[in-house]
């Protein structure tokens, strides 16, 4: 078995040198660290002026206007955020994105026939945005709606819901 001995001049030097490691180990380690923690701040920061910078335009939250605006039962167009703002009977709100879930076409609204129809394929849905034939399997895609306490209504169009069919969960009312 081999053994390492000292004398007593080595012995300081190898403490001091086992001393530096651990020093520059820390001082690595808390670079690193700052170094993340600027990289999360400079993240978060460009992501909340981005969501600044599209709030009122389509990918951020658009202001579609007060509850009295959209009476019970219509379908509102704002072509220029991609989304109709549907008013149910109950006044509950939903906001149904334009695009069709089949290959993406502009879908309109008929309200003679009280329909979304895409003009690709002929596929229809209900003013839920539920699909009533093929080729589309499922409903058009919704947005969160919220309605402040003015009584004004607001759509996420950050914050794409995608859904099978329409459920009355996803209608929104004024508290
Ligand atoms: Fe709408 Fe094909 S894109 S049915």
């Amino acid at each position: 078995m081999q053994t390492k001995a000292y004398t007593r001049a080595q012995a300081p030097q190898e403490e001091q040198a086992s001393s530096l490691t651990r020093r520059n180990f820390l001082v690595l380690g808390l670079g690193a660290l700052t170094t993340v923690a600027a990289i999360e701040t400079g993240v978060a920061g460009f992501m909340f002026l981005r969501s600044r910078s599209l709030e009122g335009e389509f990918g951020g939250v658009i202001k579609a206007g007060e509850i009295e605006k959209f009476p019970p039962g219509s379908v509102t167009e704002f072509p220029e955020d991609n989304f109709f703002l549907v008013r149910a009977e109950d006044g509950g709100f939903l906001a149904v994105y334009q695009r069709c879930p089949h290959l993406g076409c502009t879908v309109n609204w008929n309200a003679e026939k009280s329909r979304f129809l895409c003009p690709c394929h002929a596929s229809s849905f209900d003013m839920y945005g539920n699909f009533l034939n093929q080729p589309v399997p499922r409903a058009l895609d919704y947005f969160p709606v919220s309605i402040d306490k003015n009584a004004v209504v607001r759509v996420d169009t950050s914050n794409l819901q995608r859904r099978e069919s329409y459920s009355p969960d996803q209608l929104t009312y004024a508290s």
